[in-house]
């Protein structure tokens, strides 16, 4: 014997404008094609053990296919019928499909009144349901649209919340931008050509940190972004302020956008020095090294590092290595500086590992 529950508003019979509608309503909700969810498997597995019976789905009318986001007791993911059948219930296109003898189900109503899809429970062999498991089948409907709602919720804040995250960061990048302007003022004003001097040299790193800051913002994933693409971009803009060509190489990986920052401002020192103490065209690489480490280099064609330099120690450092020290501490990572393998000039290179979750390689303070 068969028991349906019908759909309130059985969906062929909505008219050509009605279904539209509903196809649209149904995409806003960004389910069909998903990966399962246990929340959606749960609720099939509870279906099918309340009617002991093998198969239950989670269903959605999708055009000339029915969908399943979960399907307990069956291999299949879709049902899908021809432009030309007259299919008037869920039921007859499922049974069509599967030729099932049993088959129970609760419609998936939006909380605003659209039909979805359903909730069927299936057997091959012909059996009774009684009111209190068709009433329980409701309820299970009820909560698989209530978990609906929530996703579409969930998503609607995530998507504001990355449009809020794009306003702040342009705000943070003008404000960056105003106080380089400031200083910049400020040391037009100065008393004397070393303050004037020191002012015009911190504008200029903070329209770095602005620089670096807008480069990695410009990118859409907010996890990890594509370091030698945004090296790329950095190295135009930084070619365009130095005056400098500079050749970007590498083979693309994705780094934690928490590592970027420190990236950039290492590379913005480094290149600014390559330039001043060295000479173009500069070159910047970026490799996987052994054990799960990056390797960045920083290449000039100048006339190399003075006799005696060494990057770890106090004496002929300026404020520019320093600031390079700080951040690769902060990346965990090592910096050496020798000759440019390639042969004329000075090459600089920091090693480091990639950034776990765990580990906050961020841009913390300096010093
Ligand atoms: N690419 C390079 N080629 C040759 N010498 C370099 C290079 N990079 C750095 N140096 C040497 O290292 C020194 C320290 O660099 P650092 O950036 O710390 O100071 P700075 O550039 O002199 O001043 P600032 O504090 O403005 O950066 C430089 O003075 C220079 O002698
Ligand atoms: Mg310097």
């Amino acid at each position: 014997m068969l028991h349906l529950v019908k759909p309130s508003a059985p969906p062929i019979s909505l008219g050509p404008d009605g279904e539209i509608h509903r196809l649209e309503l149904l995409k806003r909700y960004e389910i069909l094609d998903t990966p399962p969810e246990a929340a959606f498997d749960r609720i099939t597995a509870l279906a099918a053990d309340l009617f002991d019976a093998p198969i239950a789905i989670v269903s959605f009318l999708d055009g000339h296919r029915l969908w399943f986001k979960s399907h307990h007791g069956l291999d299949d993911t879709e049902v899908r019928w021809g432009p030309e059948a007259a299919v008037s219930t869920m039921e007859t296109m499922i049974r069509g499909e599967l030729g099932v003898g049993f088959f129970v189900s609760a419609p998936l109503i939006t909380h605003e009144g659209h039909y979805l899809g359903a909730l069927c429970v299936i057997d091959h062999h012909p059996r009774e349901a009684d009111e209190r498991q068709l009433r329980h089948l409701a309820t299970l409907a009820a909560l698989v649209t209530d978990r609906l709602e929530l996703r579409l919720i969930a998503h609607n804040a995530a998507a504001r919340a990355e449009i809020l995250a794009a306003e702040i960061d342009h705000r943070a990048m003008n404000s960056l931008q105003l106080v380089a302007s400031l200083l910049h003022l400020q040391s037009r004003a100065a008393p004397t050509p070393e303050a004037a001097q020191q002012l015009a040299i911190a504008a200029n790193r903070v329209m770095a940190v602005a620089r670096v800051h807008r480069n990695f913002s410009a990118n859409e994933s907010i996890e990890s972004v594509p370091v030698v693409a945004y090296l790329r971009r950095l190295g135009g803009e930084l070619a365009d302020v130095l005056g400098v060509v500079i050749d970007v190489e590498g083979t693309e990986t994705s780094v934690p956008t928490k590592q970027l920052l420190a990236i950039g401002l290492v590379v913005n020192e480094l290149a600014t020095n390559a330039t001043k103490h060295g000479a173009g065209p500069l070159k910047i690489t970026f490799m996987p090294a052994a054990a799960g480490q990056y390797e960045l280099c920083v290449l000039d064609e100048g006339p190399g590092l003075p006799d005696g330099f060494d990057v770890s120690r106090h004496k002929g450092i300026g404020l520019g290595i320093q600031v390079v020290r700080a951040l690769v501490a902060q990346l965990e990572g090592h910096l050496s500086a020798g000759a440019n393998p390639a042969g004329r000039g000075a090459c600089f290179t920091v090693t480091f590992p990639c950034a776990t979750p765990a580990t906050d390689a961020g841009l913390r303070h300096l010093g």
